[in-house]
């Protein structure tokens, strides 16, 4: 077996985030060996990975963290001594639809993957856990404030309520077993290969195709988004040096309400394309059940103790975003066939 410094699971590594941390660390760290662990669900796609798939330090194995065993076995096979587990079913308004998945996957499968740790430990004598979650765990803020590591739990989606007992989990098996872990908590992020059910991508495929932009209630409904690329150092940066049992939150310091943002992907796309006002595609939906109001995130902590700053500014990040999106056309291509227009066009006849 070629002797790795670290062999680390990447679980979820062909979704969204996963595929930008991947093509990021694979190449920075050619002395770690990487195992994306991955189900490849609707969401999950190798073709992101590509230019990695062929690299030494990279292998893919496609399972199912519900699995226990199959994970154990995994894990076993490649001597794996650390995970960063994003693997989860990461979308509210399929959440609201369907909250059962959600549980499994978010809450049974981590349970999976912290035993299957803790046997780990025991044969190598070390293992890491970064659990990668969401500042919707901390539930919603008023017209002032952000969110802070030591914020109180109110999770109101089926989404965010089974990420925080992810969460909960990871903090009981660091207090109950000494388990060497972190945990991020990170704010909306954007960026390339980002499923278009998210609001971004959707807005830029349907604006293309000139399909309504569906924005849901007032649309003054605030996130602070945060580009992938500046996720995945933090999170790279929070896996190597994050104190152990230790919460980590991460944001962009930059807060935008729905509709302005749909507004400015709207102004990008006439500039690009020319032919008319795409803002007059907006409509207003009936608004999302428990819609969060606004989440705002404090990211002192990681900027001070481990000398994180985000880097990409909104405009930038959308203008990189939207090209990203004409530029991969296949992929999008790839991505809208199937069931994905049934199951959108069920959801917005809906509203
Ligand atoms: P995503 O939906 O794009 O990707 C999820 C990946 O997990 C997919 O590749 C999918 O195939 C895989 N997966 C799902 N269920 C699985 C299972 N049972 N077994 C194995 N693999 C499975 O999600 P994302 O946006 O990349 O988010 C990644 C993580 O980051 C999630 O845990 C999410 O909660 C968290 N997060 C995301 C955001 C965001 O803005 N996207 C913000 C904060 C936190
Ligand atoms: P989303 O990308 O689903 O992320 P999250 O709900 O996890 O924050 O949605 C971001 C915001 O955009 C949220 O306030 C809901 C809103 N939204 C719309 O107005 N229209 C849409 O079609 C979608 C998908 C979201």
């Amino acid at each position: 077996m070629t002797n790795y410094e670290r062999r680390t699971a990447i679980t979820g590594g062909a979704g969204f985030i996963g595929s930008n941390l991947l093509l990021y660390l694979v190449p920075s760290y050619p002395q770690w060996l990487f195992v994306n662990v991955d189900c490849l669900t609707y969401a999950g796609n190798l073709s992101n990975l590509r230019s990695i798939e062929n690299r030494d330090n990279y292998v893919f194995e496609k399972l199912d963290i519900r699995d226990r065993r199959a994970v154990q076995q995994c894990w076993e096979r490649h001597e794996i001594d650390g995970v960063i587990h994003l693997a989860a079913e990461s979308h509210v308004d399929r959440s609201i639809d369907g909250p059962l998945e959600f549980v499994q996957t978010n809450i049974v499968g981590t349970a999976n993957l912290l035993e299957a740790a803790l046997r780990q430990r025991e044969q190598l004598g070390r293992f890491r856990f970064h659990h990668v979650s969401t500042d919707e765990v901390y539930g919603s803020l008023g017209d002032s404030g952000s969110f802070t590591e030591s914020s109180q739990f109110r999770p109101n989606s089926p989404y965010a309520a089974s990420k925080a007992a992810a969460d909960h989990l990871v903090r009981a098996y660091h207090r109950t077993y000494g388990l060497d872990t972190v945990i991020t908590n990170c704010s909306n992020n954007y960026g390339p290969y980002q499923f278009p059910e998210k609001l971004i991508p959707l807005m830029i495929c349907n604006a293309r195709e000139g399909r309504p932009l569906p924005v849901y209630g007032d649309g003054l409904n605030i996130r602070d988004w945060l580009y992938v690329g500046d996720h995945c150092r933090a999170v790279d940066l929070v896996f190597r040096d994050g104190a152990a049992g230790e919460t980590y939150n991460i944001g962009g310091r930059n807060e935008v309400t729905n509709i302005d943002l749909v507004k400015l992907i709207c102004r990008i796309m006439d500039e690009k394309l020319g032919g008319g006002l795409r803002a007059e595609l907006i409509e207003f939906v009936t608004d999302r059940p428990g819609h969060d109001r606004r989440y705002a995130i404090d990211a002192s902590r990681i900027e001070r103790e481990l000398g994180w700053a985000p880097t990409v500014s909104f405009e930038d990040g959308i203008r990189a975003t939207v090209d990203w999106y004409f530029d991969n056309e296949p992929w999008l291509a790839e991505c809208t066939s199937g069931a994905y227009r049934e199951y959108y066009d069920k959801m917005y006849s809906n509203r």
